[in-house]
Formats: C-alpha cells, sequence, structure tokens
C-alpha cells in the first residue's frame, strides 16, 4: 500500500497526467470512450502507455496488447512478470503467457524458460500453429525456431531474493513474498503481480494478454491461471474481457475470467461481472484462503470498464479516449 501511494505521487510529478480517483464510480468512462487499455496494478501505467500508441494510431488491440504487456516482461524491477521474475524453488524463471484476439483466436505458453517475451511467443502459437498451448521446452523450442533468444532472466537482485529464502525453504509462496516485500528498499515499486491487459481499438474490437512468472519459490512446474483460456484471460468480441491477478489456484476452480465475460454476456455492468465471480469464489473457498487476494478487471463492448477484489489493496490503470493515465483503487468484498 506505501508503496503504491509512492508510485502514484511520483508518477504525477513525473508526468502531470496521471488522474487518481478515490471514488471507483467517479471517473469510469461512460459509453462509446474507446479506444482504451485497462491493466491489472498501477506500475502497469507505462505499459498502457506503450499500447495507447498504437491504438491512438488507428491499430488493432492485438498489436497493443503485446506491445503493451512486453513492456513489463522486459523490466528488471518487476519480480513477478518476465525478466527479474522470482524463480522457482529450484532457481528457475519460469513464465506463464496467454493471448486472445477479437476472432476468437487464442494462445499460451507455460512454465517457459529463458525467453523474454512469453507473451509474443503465445501470440505466434495462436497465429502459426494449429493448437492453443505449449508448455515448458516445447515451447522454449518452438521460440527459438521463430528467432528468440535464449537469455538469462534471472537478475542479481532476484537470486539474492532467492538465495536468502533457501535458508528457510518455508513453503508457503504468499507468505514468502510479503516477507520479501517489506524487505525491499523504501519507494520500490512492487505492490503487485500478474499483468492483465485488456484493450479495445478504434473500432470496437477487443484483444487481451496476461503474462506473469508466477508465485515466488512456486514447486518446479507450478502452473496458475495467467496461462489458462477462461481463467486468468477471456475475451468475446461480442460481449466484453475480463482478465485476473492474484492466486491462480483460486481463479483457475471457477473459470474466474470467463465468469467475468458470462455475467457481462446476461446483463451484469463489468464492476458487477468482477464483483459476482469476487463473491462466487468467496461462497466456495472462504474456509480455504487465508489472506489471498484476487482481483478482476473487465471492459464490455460499450467501453465501460470495472474492477473488483476480494481484498483491499488492488488497483488497476487505464487509458482512454480522454488520453490521461488513471489509476484506481478497487473495490473490494472483505471489509475489516
Ligand atoms: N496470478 C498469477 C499466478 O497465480 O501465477
Amino acid at each position: 500500500m506505501i508503496n503504491r501511494r509512492k508510485f502514484i505521487r511520483h508518477s504525477v510529478l513525473s508526468t502531470g497526467a496521471i488522474l487518481l480517483a478515490q471514488n471507483l464510480n467517479a471517473r469510469i468512462p461512460s459509453t462509446n470512450s474507446f479506444p482504451l487499455v485497462i491493466s491489472t496494478w498501477a506500475p502497469n501505467v507505462k505499459a498502457n502507455k506503450v499500447a495507447w500508441e498504437v491504438l491512438a494510431n488507428g491499430g488493432r488491440a492485438l498489436d497493443a496488447i503485446e506491445k503493451g504487456v512486453m513492456v513489463t516482461e522486459a523490466d528488471p524491477d518487476d519480480t513477478s512478470v518476465g525478466y527479474g521474475g522470482l524463480p522457482d524453488r529450484d532457481g528457475n524463471v519460469t513464465l506463464d503467457a496467454c493471448i486472445m484476439d477479437e476472432l476468437g483466436g487464442c494462445g499460451s505458453v507455460m512454465c517457459i524458460e529463458n525467453i523474454m517475451h512469453p507473451v509474443s511467443v503465445a501470440r505466434l502459437v495462436m497465429e502459426k500453429t494449429p493448437h492453443v498451448v505449449l508448455v515448458g521446452r516445447g515451447a522454449f523450442e518452438f521460440a527459438l525456431k521463430n528467432g528468440f533468444k535464449k537469455e538469462n532472466l534471472l537478475t542479481a537482485s532476484s537470486e539474492k531474493f532467492w538465495k536468502e529464502w533457501l535458508k528457510t525453504s518455508m513453503y508457503n509462496p504468499m507468505d514468502t513474498m510479503k516477507h520479501m516485500k517489506q524487505k525491499r528498499a523504501p519507494g520500490s515499486i512492487d505492490n503487485h503481480d500478474t499483468i492483465g491487459m485488456l484493450a479495445m481499438d478504434v473500432n470496437g474490437n477487443l484483444s487481451g494478454a496476461c503474462s506473469t512468472s508466477g508465485m515466488a519459490f512456486k514447486m518446479k512446474g507450478r502452473v496458475g491461471d495467467s496461462p489458462i483460456i477462461g481463467a486468468g484471460l477471456f475475451v468475446d468480441n461480442e460481449v466484453g474481457a475480463a482478465t485476473a491477478t492474484g492466486v491462480g489456484e483460486e481463479v483457475i476452480r471457477m473459470c474466474g475470467s470467463h465468469t467475468v465475460v458470462e455475467a457481462m454476456r446476461y446483463g451484469k455492468s463489468p464492476k458487477e461481472a468482477c464483483q459476482l465471480a469476487v463473491e462466487r469464489m468467496y461462497k466456495l473457498r472462504k474456509n480455504n484462503l487465508n489472506d489471498m487476494q484476487i482481483g478482476f478487471i473487465a471492459v464490455n463492448k460499450s467501453g465501460e470498464i470495472g474492477a473488483f477484489s476480494l481484498r483491499e489493496g488492488f488497483n488497476y490503470c487505464y487509458r482512454s479516449g480522454e488520453g490521461l493515465d488513471v489509476v484506481n483503487d478497487a473495490e473490494f468484498l472483505l471489509k475489516k
């Protein structure tokens, strides 16, 4: 929370173009406000900016979200996505990503190593293969065959955190993350995880993508919701799109993003649809959640956006026809 506030203050000072909306409803574009781009977590303002350049030039939503997500994947300071992501418990940085376009196309890579941009590999799976998912070694070899470079994604800083974790090897990834975050340098921007990004282009077409290194110090081979179509991401160009963040196991159990899109199909607003999904998950799992977080963002075909999370602390950022970056705190279910 402290980090989020620092980020926002820094952003306002440096760009002068961030709107802060404490009241969720106050800043939501009503209708016909596309093009637009919305991402999980405030630090992804920088990813929205790059996506927006594509959208503002009349580009396709699919190109916008790929380019946007690549920004976060390449950021060594983001310890939950791409380069610099915290490794699994054996020290391997394994990445998950998926992408969906306006034509019902989708592609995904799971547990891919040594490739900086899993979102782009996921796009190639969608566009160049008859399949939807490639995993592990197969995904890596497919990437190499398509011109991607083999790269070491474990930064010195992430390696240091991993080595510190090895001293106890306490296998509770969420608690470990919290402990690590408390030890970060003041002002560091790490109150977030997965990037999920949704965009609507000038033609009103929707696309989305999701990318993560998953839980810190996870079991080798563990895959969360982010690369799973319908869980971490779902796009239906007739209805809307949704993406998730937080503890992937909980999102997978109730096909989270698909649930959000289906709720919009049957008349819920994006925020109501995100809330419905969180409430359904809570009803099913309230005795097993401990202090886990999940959150959703969504956009409908009219260009309305919404978000909702289980607990306080989830935020998101968007840019719409107004051309301003907006960072919002999501409404949440469990009030203290
Ligand atoms: N939401 C990211 C993960 O659980 O891997």
